[in-house]
């Protein structure tokens, strides 16, 4: 008879409400925790899939023109004692003049996508000069050395003796000298070098030299001839950004290891995402002539307040073979190598001998700023080259790409009008490539995607704890309670539900106290007066 009593009692939809509930619960708590284990990794792959460069999509329209400003400072090392130094052996004596600033548009052009998650492109960059930024005109005039002359002195060191003399009279008749006074844009643009419009109109055309005019950013206003071919990042987002091919080779043919000849960076825009401060950054640039490494510095809040891993070359990356064995495959013709701190690009520069630098000697053997005067001590802040990514999905909110251009003079005692050159580092010119940051519709988007998953996990997970766990306590007191009270049930009770006087116990005391008032109890009664109510018609 009881028994009968206690399954028409489950059977009755006041249990059967009850274990609903509990089932409910279970199911939301399982949810709470297939988010907190899960929610990274299918943000992750939610970014992943979103990053992806493809036709249509907004991160491709800001990849083909980035909507930022670039600039690009450049200070030159004006030589005021040429005549001391050439005639009297003097120690050179430069004054750095500058910023001369110029904006930059950046645009990649002739786009094609390609079924193998790779897209090729050119590069195009326009260059205005900015008057009112700079602290000189364009038409300043300056005194450097002479770069192409010296690099045909430089290079015939080891030729024969009658070609050095046949190259110093050609120098005497061309009225060739060390040094040329040339404006800062002909420096920089160009300026008709006779020396190499001799080389041009003699040299068979398959031979090196292809101008005729001599500037350190010849033909880069504009768009660059190289194609490039990066990967999307569809498919395999470990390579998203990164370079596949530079006119169509994989690989550069200049240094003796696979390693030192790999161009596998980003080009500086993008990263492939995920980017902890353990994860080494790679950027490739072609003036650069190999892969630069970047290791994590800090964090940085960056405009927008979006928060940023500065990346940053490690000290080392210029450092000869005895300093930085890793680097024994950049100097295929040594020892000796270039000193410590420079790296030589002579290979990328049609031979010149060009040696980059940071600025002002940075991270590079302090003698070298001895060889000069007038370069004031590097400093980090102001010489330092760093790249602030945004670490869950790769992209660059901010960089200042910083090198100095030197050339490495060798004494040449055959060609007079050299031979008082001594050998020596001689620095050009440094330069500064600045994003200062990304325009706000982009940083909004950023914090917006880097901020949400977060507080949207928490949230979640924790709005789908507390609401499981306090439906699932409570369901299961109930039915604990009411299974207690089975041998007490009379049929009156579990059928008259109305005409009830009112249960006189405040509804509070059907919880156990808790001790110290957790603040589980609050829920309990804000979110289920139902439970309140028949409860005490029950009784
Ligand atoms: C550069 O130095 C030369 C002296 O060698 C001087 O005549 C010239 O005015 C300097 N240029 C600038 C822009 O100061
Ligand atoms: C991808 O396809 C393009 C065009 O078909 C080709 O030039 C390139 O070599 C391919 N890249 C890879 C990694 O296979
Ligand atoms: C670069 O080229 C553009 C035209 O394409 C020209 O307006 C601009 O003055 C050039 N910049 C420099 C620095 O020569
Ligand atoms: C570049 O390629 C090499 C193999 O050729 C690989 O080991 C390395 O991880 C790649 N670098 C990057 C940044 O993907
Ligand atoms: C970074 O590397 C260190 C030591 O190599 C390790 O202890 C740490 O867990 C790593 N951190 C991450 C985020 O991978
Ligand atoms: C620089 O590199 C070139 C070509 O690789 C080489 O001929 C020259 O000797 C190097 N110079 C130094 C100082 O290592």
């Amino acid at each position: 008879m009881q028994r009968a009593k206690f399954l028409d009692k489950l059977k009755s939809g006041y249990l059967r409400k009850w274990w609903l509930v509990i089932l409910v619960s279970l199911v939301l708590l399982s949810f709470g925790a297939l988010v907190a284990v899960f929610f990274s990794q299918w943000v992750q792959f939610f970014i992943g899939h979103e990053i992806t460069l493809r036709q249509g999509s907004q991160t491709f329209k800001w990849w083909r023109q980035p909507p930022i400003e670039p600039l690009m400072k450049i200070y030159i090392y004006n030589v005021t004692n040429a005549d001391e130094f050439l005639i009297d052996g003097a120690k050179p004596i430069v004054q750095e003049l500058g910023p001369y600033v110029y904006r930059q548009e950046w645009e990649r052009v002739n786009v094609e996508f390609h079924d193998n998650a790779t897209v090729t492109f050119q590069q195009r960059k326009v260059f205005y000069f900015d008057a009112e930024a700079s602290a000189g005109d364009e038409e300043d005039m300056v005194v450097v050395p002479n770069i192409p002359m010296l690099s045909a002195t430089s290079q015939s060191k080891h030729a024969a003796r009658f070609l050095r003399l046949a190259m110093a009279s050609i120098m005497d008749i061309l009225k060739i000298k060390p040094f040329v006074e040339v404006s800062v844009s002909q420096l920089l643009w160009g300026y008709e070098d006779p020396l190499l419009k001799l080389a041009k109109d003699v040299v068979s055309k398959d031979q090196k030299l292809p101008y005729e005019e001599f500037g350190l950013f010849y033909g880069k206003n504009g768009t660059s001839n190289d194609i490039l071919t990066v990967f999307t990042g569809k498919g395999d987002i470990t390579r998203y950004g990164l370079i596949d091919r530079f006119n169509g080779k994989t690989h550069l043919p200049h240094y003796k290891t696979e390693s030192c000849n790999r161009l596998n960076g980003s080009d500086g825009s993008l990263f492939p995402p995920n980017i902890t401060p353990n994860t080494t950054l790679y950027v490739w640039d072609k003036d650069m002539c190999r892969l630069l490494p970047l290791h994590f510095q800090k964090e940085v809040v960056t405009n927008g307040d979006v928060l940023g891993y500065r990346f940053s070359p490690p000290e080392n990356v210029f450092y000869d073979p005895e300093h930085n064995p890793e680097n024994d495959c950049f100097c295929p013709q040594g020892p000796p190598c270039a000193p410590n701190g420079l790296f030589n690009v002579s290979a990328c520069q049609y031979d010149s001998p060009i040696m980059l630098s940071f600025p002002h000697f940075y991270q590079a053997d302090p003698e070298l700023l001895k060889m000069v005067d007038g370069i004031s001590p590097p400093e980090k802040e102001k010489h330092q080259l760093f790249i602030d990514v945004q670490p869950q999905m790769g992209t660059t909110l901010r960089a200042t790409a910083r090198v100095q251009i030197n050339l490495a003079v060798s004494q040449v005692v055959d060609i007079k009008q050299v031979a008082t050159f001594p050998d020596i580092i001689f620095p050009i010119l440094w330069f500064e490539d600045v994003i200062s940051g990304l325009p706000g519709e982009v940083t909004d988007l950023l914090h917006l995607a880097t901020n949400a998953p977060a507080v949207a996990k928490s949230a979640l997970s924790f709005g789908l704890f507390v609401i499981g766990g306090v439906l699932l306590v409570i369901s299961v007191f109930c039915l604990i309670r009411n299974s207690n009270r089975q041998e007490t049930l009379t049929l009156e009770s579990s059928t008259h539900y109305v005409n009830k006087p009112p249960n006189p116990r405040p509804p509070r005391n059907l919880i156990p106290p808790f001790p110290n008032g957790t603040p589980k109890k609050e829920p309990v009664d804000v979110l289920n007066p139902g439970f309140v109510a028949d409860s005490n018609e029950m009784s």
